[in-house]
């Protein structure tokens, strides 16, 4: 049985870099963060989540990646090697992006087939009915999901070096020029007079966004923004489900943690803000404030709409930008994939080439039955949260990300807050004389604050408050 002899790396600093980031700059970034802005005061989110992401995002990013490669393991051994006892942890980490890759590249099919058809049936895209029609449909998604998928594990299939991280450092850069010029581009739009006489403009749209709107702000109001922003940040970045453990364990020794940790942290959240800057201004001007949905709505629905109202520019950008959402979703999903190939090979002792293929076929079955979920296996159930869902993704994201990962994280503070200690990593950190910038942060955070709020979100996510109506 080929097993191997060394275990695969990023070949330097960049490779890994453009992989995590690759990871963590996805859908969430492009459907979740704008909206989220737009709906907790503008510039109010933004400065609680940049608050958030340098403190809290920081030290969760930098456990899991110290994690990977101090122990040189994926999710499933990295716990065990750390304590036996706590090899459970390892379990339910891994469960994760098994769950999440079943319904990931549902929606990659989705992208896909909304970046083909915004040039083949540009107007008819932007249809109310379009969308539900498109995903109610019996093979077309399948069809789509299949292709997303086999991408997706192509690239795994072909390796760290050679398949991850040159796929990375191709689509990435191209991820990042595409955002920046449409989102300068969504500044300079207006829309046509309306009723009244008035038009509203790109940068009035920009000001919706960044300004921080604090009018009628509660304590209840801020907590609900507090535990929003942290949400879409442990999502975005990609912690709490293995992935970042996974790459972390190909990472060579003479690499400076505090630097790419921060790097990937910009590189983050600096698409974050850009998708906003696209995203808001765009929707605002051609729909107003009720554009803004949260999800799949926004980009499947409202901006199909919006680049229809754009006009010739629209049919340059409506692609443009899909192509670029189709980068984003594709890097995660390679990230989410190799979190599950990566600690097969570990733990079955088999080649990648082999296990790539047994995963793919699996997720493809798997991501069959969540695409039925929108027509043949429909079905009704509300969840703890109080939401009700009629499909198996919205079920499958609730369970994911909801439930297992805030309690990851949780748990995951605990192992190294209290049970290894702080000293753990920041030993790791400090290999080769680089010295641990954010320490004393980090130390406070692991220990204290990270556990606190992790709890804190996972109360919410189980419906703890709502028990208490609050
Ligand atoms: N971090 C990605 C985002 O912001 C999402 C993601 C989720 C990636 C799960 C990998 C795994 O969209």
């Amino acid at each position: 049985m080929a097993t191997q002899t060394k275990k695969s790396t990023f070949s330097g600093s960049v490779g890994f870099i453009l992989a995590a980031a690759g990871s963590a700059v996805g859908v969430g970034n492009i459907w979740r963060f704008p909206t989220l802005a737009a709906k907790h005061g503008g510039g109010l989110f933004l400065i609680v989540y940049l608050i958030l992401v340098l403190t809290f995002g920081f030290s969760l990013l930098m456990t899991d990646i110290v994690i990977g490669r101090k122990t040189g393991k994926s999710s499933l051994d990295a716990f065990k090697t750390i304590n036996p006892k706590w090899s459970f942890l390892g379990k339910l980490t891994f469960a994760v992006p098994s769950i999440i890759i079943t319904y990931y590249v549902v929606i990659g099919g989705w992208i896909l087939k909304y970046m083909v058809s915004s040039v083949t049936e540009f107007a008819a895209t932007a249809q109310s009915d379009y969308f539900a029609n498109f995903i109610t449909s019996k093979i077309p998604p399948v069809f789509w999901m299949l292709i997303f998928l086999a991408i997706t594990a192509f690239i795994v299939f072909c390796g760290i070096e050679k398949g991850i991280e040159r796929f990375s450092k191709i689509i990435m850069p191209a991820l990042f020029v595409l955002i920046v010029g449409i989102s300068v581009f969504s500044l300079t739009i207006k829309s046509q007079p309306d009723a009244n006489g008035e038009v509203r403009t790109g940068l009035q749209g920009l000001w919706v966004y960044i300004k921080p709107d604090i009018t009628g702000l509660t304590f209840k109001s801020f907590m609900s923004v507090l535990l929003d922003a942290m949400s879409q940040l442990f999502f975005s970045l990609s912690v709490a489900m293995g992935i970042m453990i996974t790459y972390g364990s190909y990472v060579k020794k003479d690499i400076d943690l505090n630097k790419s940790v921060a790097q990937i942290e910009i590189f983050d959240t600096v698409v974050a803000f850009l998708a906003g800057l696209m995203v808001v201004p765009a929707v605002y001007v051609f729909m107003g404030t009720e554009g803004m949905k949260a999800g799949p709505g926004l980009i499947f629905q409202s901006l199909p709409q919006v680049f229809n109202a754009m006009g010739f520019a629209g049919r340059i950008i409506g692609p443009a930008f899909f192509l670029m959402v189709a980068f984003a979703a594709l890097t995660s999903s390679v990230s989410i994939m190799e979190a599950i190939v990566g600690a097969c090979m570990e733990t079955f002792k088999v080649s990648r080439k082999k296990i790539s293929v047994i995963i793919a076929i699996l997720s493809a079955v798997a991501a069959v039955v969540v695409c039925l979920g929108y027509n043949v296996l429909s079905f009704g159930v509300t969840l703890p949260t109080g939401a009700t869902e009629q499909n198996l993704l919205d079920v499958l994201d609730y369970i994911s990300n909801s439930f297992f990962m805030p309690l990851i994280s949780l748990l995951t503070c605990v192992v190294i807050g209290w049970v290894v200690k702080p000293q753990w990593v920041i030993d790791e950190i400090e290999i080769g004389g680089h010295k641990f910038k954010r320490k004393n942060l980090y130390i406070v955070m692991i220990k204290y604050i990270a556990p606190l709020l992790m709890l804190l979100l996972f109360l919410q996510s189980i419906g703890v408050f709502r028990l208490f109506g609050l």
